[in-house]
């Protein structure tokens, strides 16, 4: 449990214990009263939710120590396991236990997600996206900025905040380097893809070279990464209590450079962030380009971070006023305009085209007759989501898992919203969960329309990898949203069926089928984010305060001129 512990004990309400700072007191009532909301959660550590839980799901967070001791297989793994417990800032070697044995998938989850920790000059710096020899390794043989998120959470959770902070300032400094396509120089706050430790056996030195989009498929740069960092710099604060990380210059200045490439004027219309297609989680070709949810709840969220760490001195204020301004221009815009529910449908269906004026209710012209078969049938009469993009007379409506995941967290959405993305994950079970959680997106695009829209991709075919493919990564993003809600119990079914499948069939990075019931064509195995984002989703489960970590409530931030200590209350 790290320093800024939260103490259940009493009444189910949170309260931080010993972080000996004020700061994260409201907030933290907050997530109390979230967990008190209509389908109250447990959150006393020391009973489970229900009978159920405990005996189906014991969990101890991670395998004992001595466990790698007297582990032959894992002999070699040793010195990196011993570095991260033995430089952990609090000064403890095991992992918390509850007293139960942990659940067998648990035990050799860890196993595996330690395997995949990456040393640099003799520090852990980050997790390798996956440890598969048997595939060709192309890029899998980095450390991803978003797939090290999941491992970050994990790591936190279980009280080793010093990889992530080790990440979080080798990523700012990889920031800082001039980063050139060709002959045309990106934007200063790019953060990289994926990064990997280059050793020089000759000089015995050890260098880090990083992908900021110049090396990748389809030459993209990463615009969720530097989301993903803020995100995750919060995540490191909130957890440890540490603030002087988010306050170091280098980390204020990484902050603001991101901030400033997607803050800037230019001639958008839309408080939305234009993006390249293949920018995110899905980085090929596949019809995203445009205002893709997942960018717009990352950019989101991460301005809601941005705005509790950023310093409040004259630089830091300028940057707050904008955000604030931007966070009230995209939620109006999102809520009202990427809203789908049964309503909301029938009046695109009934749609006027062509209408002039600031009266226009047909705002971006769509053409009713684009409104495809399967969301008349998709749509649920008690549920709704926020659509894959809105630009001018174009709607995606297509559902995507991880959008709508960081739209709840974040609070993008409404608490109705939240509730409503709930109720159709319930209703469209089948669809989206199917035999393995959880589809990225759906539904799939087949024949013409892949062959269009994916320019003929042979790995995005119809139902495989981002083209309706079900990536078990996503289980944490799922579970962190089903708690948010008031509603673990869709998570633990989705986590039931995930756990017949996982450790069997060695992890894999997707499976492919309208139900998921293949292991992906192209699937690495051991994929650590798939790893990582099981044992977030049990620790979570496990303990629901985590969530505060990776959540962040109702608008109240959004006020103009904030104070900075007061916007870390709300
Ligand atoms: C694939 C995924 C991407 C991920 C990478 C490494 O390219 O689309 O989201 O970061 O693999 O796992």
């Amino acid at each position: 449990m790290s320093p800024s512990a939260i103490d259940t004990s009493q009444n189910g309400h949170a309260k931080h214990v010993d972080s000996g700072s004020s700061i994260f007191e409201i907030e933290d009532t907050d997530l109390s009263r979230l967990l008190d909301k209509p389908r109250p959660i447990n959150i006393d550590r020391n009973r489970s939710f229900d009978e159920r839980s405990f005996s189906e799901m014991s969990i101890s967070l991670s395998p004992p120590r001595h466990f790698y001791r007297n582990s032959e297989n894992s002999s070699r793994t040793f010195d990196h396991i011993d570095s991260l417990y033995s430089t952990s800032i609090h000064g403890f070697s095991s992992p918390r236990s509850n007293g139960f044995e942990p659940h067998p998938i648990v035990f050799e989850g860890w196993e595996a997600l330690r395997r995949s920790v990456v040393q640099y000059r003799r520090q852990p710096v980050g997790t390798i996206a996956a440890l598969d020899h048997s595939a060709e390794e192309l890029n899998y043989d980095q450390v991803f900025v978003r797939d090290f998120v999941p491992s970050a959470l994990a790591f936190l959770m279980n009280g080793e905040p010093e990889i992530v902070k080790n990440f979080i300032l080798k990523t700012v400094h990889l920031q800082s380097r001039e980063k050139k396509v060709d002959q045309f120089k990106l934007g200063e706050g790019v953060m990289p893809a994926s990064f990997k430790v280059l050793h020089d056996p000759i000089r015995n030195s050890e260098t880090l070279s990083a992908d900021y989009g110049e090396s990748a498929i389809g030459r993209v740069a990463p615009v969720d990464s530097g989301f993903w960092w803020i995100i995750l710099l919060r995540a490191y604060t909130k957890s440890t209590g540490d603030t002087s990380l988010a306050d170091m210059p280098e980390c204020q200045r990484g902050m603001r450079l991101i901030l400033s490439l997607c803050l800037s004027e230019g001639f958008d219309t839309f408080p939305t962030l234009l993006c390249a297609d293949g920018c995110c989680m899905i980085d090929r070709r596949m019809g995203v380009y445009g205002y893709p949810i997942e960018i717009q709840a990352l950019f989101f969220m991460a301005l809601r971070c941005a705005l509790q760490l950023l310093k409040h001195d004259d630089e830091g204020k300028e940057f707050a006023d904008r955000i604030v301004k931007r966070l009230h221009a995209l939620s109006y815009h999102m809520r009202s305009y990427f809203w789908l529910d049964i309503k909301q449908l029938n009046d695109i269906y009934r749609y006027k085209t062509e209408e002039y004026s600031h009266t226009a209710v047909n705002k971006f012209n769509v053409m009713p007759d684009s409104l495809p078969d399967w969301v008349f049938d998709f749509m649920p009469s008690r549920g709704g989501y926020f659509i894959g993009n809105v630009s001018p007379a174009r709607m995606d409506f297509r559902w995507f898992c991880l959008g709508n995941c960081v739209a709840i967290l974040s609070s993008l959405a409404t608490p109705e919203q939240a509730s409503a993305i709930m109720d159709l994950i319930e209703e469209r079970w089948g669809e989206l969960i199917g035999e393995m959680p959880l589809k990225i997106c759906y539904p799939t695009m087949e024949s013409h329309e892949w062959r269009i829209v994916t320019g003929c991709d042979p790995k995005n075919t119809s139902w495989s990898y981002h083209n309706g493919g079900s990536w078990p990564v996503l289980i944490w993003l799922l579970t962190a949203a089903c708690i948010k809600t008031g509603r673990p119990q869709i998570a633990r079914r989705a986590i039931e069926v995930a756990e017949t499948r996982l450790l069997k069939d060695h992890w894999p990075e997707y499976y492919d089928g309208k139900l998921g019931r293949y292991i992906g064509k192209q699937a690495r195995k051991f994929q650590t984010w798939s790893i990582a984002g099981y044992l977030l989703a049990k620790m979570m489960l496990e303990d629901p305060s985590h969530l505060g970590m990776i959540s962040l409530e109702e608008d109240k931030q959004m006020k103009p001129h904030m104070k900075r200590s007061a916007s870390w209350m709300c």
